[in-house]
């Protein structure tokens, strides 16, 4: 008889057999950088995570050094939104000072701007809404208006000193048109990470409050993916490859296991996958109502994104699970 328990008998053994492993070395960990001072703000539907203002942030990066998380994520919360979300390209604006006080005071951490306008915009879209015959509530994002953006954005957080650019308003040629505007400014050295395959979820539902970003008409239908759909991630992610992108990411994570495992197995980029604010904030909220186990439940939602191809991880765990490899 084959007896596969032979090799579960106790933890000895089943440590020298498991196939995958998480280590602090996967983890981005997302940061809430709010204009202003004196901001430290809980995130009501995500427990454990706060918007910081940056004269408040060194207690909460100090703790992300110490904890050995190699990256963090940049989010802006701007005091001034427009129709097209002008911020996003200032060199004074909060994300851009927040960089480069962060690579001046903690260079061991490697920076990522997230580049988007959701934020950014009065509307809360990820670009410049123009008026379109057939669209919900008569408008729609003008995507070739919003890559224009997109190359100052882009221009801007490089200038600031980011290590990484991570674009994710899933614009039709996003890739092609930062690579150029990169390399064109000297930047040739900076690598994109695409959220190639981000989906029109609900699960980004309490990032939306952190971020003052929920659309004040309309949906995001008409940009990010059907979550029916499976081929249409290959394409997404196979013109990205086309464009340039340095690495390509599945957001959100675990409804979307199945399409981490096929993007990892039909290229040779490094994968992240983004652990989203909903996920998050479930299992938070059944942790904190005594229903399940929260700590095991994330550690073993983490590696089931290893498991299925994730190379890296986005996520607001990142600390709590630092705390316990
Ligand atoms: C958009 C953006 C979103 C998230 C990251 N970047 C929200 C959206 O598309 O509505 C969601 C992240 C999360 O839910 O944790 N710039």
């Amino acid at each position: 008889m084959f007896r596969p328990r032979r090799l579960r008998k106790n933890e000895m053994i089943r440590a020298m057999v498991r196939e995958n492993h998480l280590s602090v070395n996967d983890f981005i960990y997302p940061l809430f950088v709010e204009e202003g001072e004196n901001v430290k703000k809980e995130i009501a539907t995500m427990p454990g995570v706060f918007r910081y203002s940056l004269d408040q942030l060194d207690a909460e990066l100090k703790e992300i050094v110490e904890l050995g998380i190699p990256s963090i994520m940049l989010f802006g919360i701007p005091k001034h939104k427009d129709e097209i979300g002008s911020e996003s390209w200032n060199d004074e604006g909060v994300v851009q000072t927040a960089i480069r006080y962060i690579k001046l005071n903690y260079p061991q951490l490697y920076v990522i701007a997230d580049v988007c306008f959701c934020e950014y915009t009065s509307h809360g879209h990820c670009g410049v809404l123009v008026p379109a015959v057939g669209a919900k509530d008569g408008m729609d994002v003008d995507n070739d208006k919003t890559l224009i953006n997109l190359e100052k954005q882009s221009i801007s957080m490089a200038n600031a000193g980011a290590d990484l650019l991570a674009p994710s308003g899933m614009m039709d040629g996003m890739i092609s048109t930062m690579r150029d505007a990169l390399d064109l400014n000297e930047f040739s050295d900076i690598p994109i990470m695409s959220y190639a395959v981000k989906y029109a979820s609900a699960f980004y539902g309490p990032f939306r409050d952190a971020a003052d970003s929920t659309p004040s008409l309309g949906d995001r239908k008409t940009y990010q993916m059907d979550p029916a759909n499976r081929i249409e991630a290959l394409k997404e992610a196979a013109l990205d490859v086309e464009e340039g992108a340095d690495i390509l990411m599945v957001k959100p994570a675990l409804s979307y296991l199945d399409i981490i495992r096929d993007l990892k197995d039909t290229h040779d980029l490094p994968l992240a996958a983004y652990n989203v604010s909903g996920e998050y904030a479930m299992v938070k909220a059944a942790a904190q109502n005594g229903w399940i186990d929260g700590e095991k439940v994330m550690m073993e939602k983490l590696v089931s994104m290893k498991r299925a191809g994730a190379d890296i991880i986005l996520t607001y765990h990142a600390k709590e699970a630092a705390r316990l490899l």
